[in-house]
């Protein structure tokens, strides 16, 4: 049992409370990576947060509970969660629980969330921490706590669990020597991988047109057994430059989609959109084509409604947002 488990109260199931964070413009997003990270719509529910209607207000949930265990690392806006340990009506009730639990934790550490809708006033919050800090065995330790603590009210109930956060180690992927001006953001080709592949990390995924290879760095550092492809030999020797410069395995290799042997689970397809290299007619509905024949789940960007190009070419797009960066909007469909 590990440490944490210990201490849990044993009537629960293993239940997390994120604390998902997204800025304006990624909101959309954001809330579109939740829905393929926790599929179920009872999550969703039970955060009262069901799918607003298209033309709503983008709003993220301030928090939601799930028996889902999706690491603080996965997801660029879900970067803290609690693992709840306790869940009562009251602070007072989650005291006498640790009291009664004989909680014997030495090195801990409350620490204050300032998360926006939780509200827990400061001085509301140093009272708690004190009479909670007293009901546990053990001294706190502020400088390097072992435990990380944390409690808050939501929903009407007090929960009280282990604070987890990430520490956003891929935010190193920027690093990577060899980028071109039209690249996805880091942030925004690990949540392109995690829509692509939903919770499950055991699938297989390719980046059939994979650019400079941000979004096969993206899928390594999850983990992912992973390919990518570029038919532009400069461009896929600097992806392969990137791989070898950040110590990734050399999965990247010079080719043409439509000469591609080999299924995947999922993909992420960027199409061209011809800055550099002049997009051909026809050439963007038939990588849409191809797409269909070499992944079983798809996410599409392109820069513009491309709907009726996906659906022709027998998709269901069961997902749908935009994103902005700078001027520059792309359409991200979620394709079966
Ligand atoms: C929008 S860029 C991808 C950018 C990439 N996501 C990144 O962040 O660097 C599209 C890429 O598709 C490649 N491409 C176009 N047609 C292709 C084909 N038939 N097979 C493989 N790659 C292709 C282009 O060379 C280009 O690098």
């Amino acid at each position: 049992m590990s440490a944490a488990a210990a201490f849990q109260d044993q009537t629960l199931q293993n239940l997390w409370l994120y604390l998902p964070t997204a800025y304006d413009l990624e909101r959309e997003l954001c809330r579109m990576e939740l829905r393929a990270l926790f599929p179920e719509e009872w999550e969703w529910e039970a955060a009262g947060f069901g799918r607003l209607a298209e033309n709503a207000t983008v709003e993220v949930p301030v928090a939601f509970l799930s028996q889902r265990d999706i690491t603080v690392d996965r997801s660029p806006y879900l970067r803290q969660r609690i693992h709840i340990w306790k869940r009562a009506a009251s602070p007072q009730a989650l005291s006498a629980w640790l009291v009664e639990q004989k909680t014997d934790l030495d090195g801990f550490k409350f620490v204050y969330l300032k998360h926006p809708g939780i509200d827990l006033q400061y001085s509301e919050w140093v009272s708690i921490s004190r009479s909670l800090g007293e009901a546990i065995q053990g001294t706190p330790d502020m400088k390097s706590p072992r435990w990380e603590l944390a409690f808050l009210p939501f929903q009407g109930e007090w929960f009280l669990g282990l604070y987890q956060r990430s520490r956003i180690q891929w935010r190193t992927h920027n690093l990577k020597p060899m980028n071109n001006s039209h690249s996805l953001k880091t942030a925004i080709a690990r949540s392109m991988v995690n829509l692509a592949v939903g919770p499950d990390l055991t699938k297989s995924f390719v980046d059939p047109c994979c650019g400079v290879g941000t979004v096969v760095i993206a899928a390594l550092g999850l983990g992912l057994d992973v390919k990518g492809f570029d038919i532009n030999r400069l461009v896929a020797c600097q992806a392969m430059d990137n791989l070898k410069a950040m110590g990734w395995p050399p999965v990247v290799s010079i080719g043409d989609v439509h000469q591609l042997e080999g299924h995947w689970d999922a993909a992420v397809l960027d199409l061209p959109y011809g800055l550099f290299t002049p997009v051909k007619p026809g050439q963007v509905e038939a990588l849409i084509r191809r797409a269909r024949q070499i992944a079983r789940r798809v996410v599409f960007l392109a820069f513009e409604d491309l709907r009726a190009v996906i659906e022709a070419a027998e998709f269901r797009i069961v997902d749908h947002c935009l994103v902005t960066r700078g001027r520059l909007i792309r359409h991200v469909y979620l394709c079966v």
